[in-house]
This record gives structure tokens, sequence and C-alpha cells, in this order.
């Protein structure tokens, strides 16, 4: 039977590493055959770009989000310049930005439009940094979150308003929604700091806090910068990054699917 993952990635705070993870694990899903798609909720777009994806006239998720039909969907489907087959973009859009507000109306709107989303083992989810409607429109497409944090203070207290969403939608219009856990970016070994807000991470969240986690990497940058996926990328940092993706994406594939 087919099964597909629908994964969202959040954050409350910007900057921490939503677009990253997301990245890492498309690069993952690319490298293990796994057919995707990565839906750019972000007005920024950073993802479609990093992807190399273009949108195709005025067909964008902005477009979808207006009016979700199997159109609408198709037209705003690109192609990653990361191969030549298996990895899809729904294209990003300033214009998603006008989807932002929170009214209930639009809440289901992505979760609709995925009905005509079919052939992929994995769908990614990059959302925007708020808690905002297009965050909970996304999350309410999902089965699963991941919430992206860095081992500072301010990003540590948002995963606590994170979490309350996810449960928040839970308990309204996503019962699907399951929180995955959360993914800690830009770890550096030998910060005091760190080690700390690591440690206060494990004490609230426990066995949500997930392993392995992401290594701070100039490596990352430069194969975003290029447009290409991790796992392409030369070097010993680039394939310790790539390895934590894959542990991170199988961690994710151990949940249940629809
Ligand atoms: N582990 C890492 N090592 C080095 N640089 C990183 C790492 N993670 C993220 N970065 C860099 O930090 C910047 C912000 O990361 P990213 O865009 O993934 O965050 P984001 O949460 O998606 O941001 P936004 O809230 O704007 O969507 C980017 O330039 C990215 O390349
Ligand atoms: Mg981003």
């Amino acid at each position: 039977m087919f099964a597909v993952l629908v994964l969202g990635v959040c954050s409350l705070k910007g900057g921490v590493g939503k677009t990253s993870v997301t990245l890492g694990l498309a690069s993952a899903a690319l490298e293990h055959g796994l057919r995707t798609l990565v839906i750019d909720l972000d007005p920024q777009g950073d993802a479609t770009m990093a992807l190399g994806a273009r949108a195709a006239g005025d067909g964008d998720v902005a477009a979808v989000l207006d009016a979700p039909s199997a159109e609408t969907v198709a037209a705003a489907t690109v192609l990653s310049s990361w191969a030549d087959d298996g990895l899809d973009v729904l294209a990003g859009s300033e214009r998603s930005a006008l989807h932002d507000r929170l009214d209930d109306e639009d809440v289901d709107r992505l979760r609709f439009a995925l009905s005509w989303v079919s052939g992929y083992d994995l769908v990614l989810v990059d959302c925007p940094p708020s808690l905002g409607g297009l965050t909970r429109t996304g999350l309410t497409a999902c089965d699963r979150a991941v919430v992206v944090t860095e081992p500072g203070l301010f990003a540590v207290m948002a995963v606590g308003r994170a979490m309350r969403t996810i449960d928040e939608l839970r308990r309204g219009p996503a019962p699907q929604l399951q929180p995955l856990g959360i993914a800690v970016n830009r770890v550096r070994a030998r910060s005091v700091e760190q080690a700390f807000r690591l440690e206060e991470l494990r004490t609230l969240y426990g066995p949500l806090v997930l392993s392995p986690f992401v290594p701070e990497r100039a490596a990352l940058q430069q194969a975003q910068g290029a447009a290409q996926p991790v796992h392409a990328w030369p070097g010993a940092a680039a394939a310790e990054l790539a390895t934590t993706f894959e542990g991170l994406l199988e961690r994710a594939l151990r949940a249940p699917k629809r």
C-alpha cells in the first residue's frame, strides 16, 4: 500500500535552522531513493531557492492556498535542480504572506490541497518563522512536526510555545498531528552555555529531544549557497552533516504513515 509521511518543520523563532533541517532531510531522502516533495510555505522562499527550483508562471504555493485544486497544485509543483527525478518543490511565494492570518477558514487549505498530491514517499513542509496562520495551515496538513531549536536561551523558550501550538492544533483542526520531536541545530562541541541548554532541553522534553544533534558547520551554508544537497558537497564536515540528517530522517520514518 502506498504510504506517505507528511512532516512539518517549524519554530517560532527565526533563523534557527528550519530550512536547513528541511534541506538536510530532503538531501538524505534523495540519497535513499525516497520520492520527496518539499512544500515551501515561507514567503521568503529560501527552500525553493536552495533547492534550485523556480516557480513557473503564476504557479506557486500562494496560488494553491488561494484556490486548492488539482490544477493549482500541478502548476506549483516544479523540479529541484538537485536531481533529474525524485525531488519536487511546491514553489514558495512572497504572496503566501497574505495567508499568514489566524483565521480558521484557511487552516485546512493545505491539507485539502494534499489530496491532489500523490506519488511521494515523503512530504516536507518548511514553515515560516512564526506560529501565525501559515504555520498553522502547514502543520494542520502534517502527520508529524519537528520543532527546530538552537541550544540558546531564547530559542529554548520558544520551543515551549511551538509545542503548545502543536498540542492546540491536535485538539482542534489537526487530530492526526503528533510532535516528532525537537531537532537541535548549530551545536558546538565545547560550549558551556550550550551544554547547559542541552541539559535543560533534555530535562524538559526527555525523549522528544531528537538525536543526532546537527553540528554548526560552514559546509552547510556553502552547500546551500551553491544550491547543492549536502550529500553532494565535498569534505569531512559535509559528510558528518549528511550522516546527521540520515539519522534524523531514519527517526522520522519510524513514525507511522498514512
Ligand atoms: N548547522 C549549521 N551550521 C552552519 N550554519 C547554519 C547551520 N544551520 C543553519 N545555518 C545557517 O544559518 C542561517 C539560518 O538558517 P535557516 O535559514 O536554515 O534558518 P530558518 O529557521 O529556516 O530561518 P527563517 O526563520 O528565516 O526561515 C542560514 O544562513 C544557514 O545556512
Ligand atoms: Mg527558513
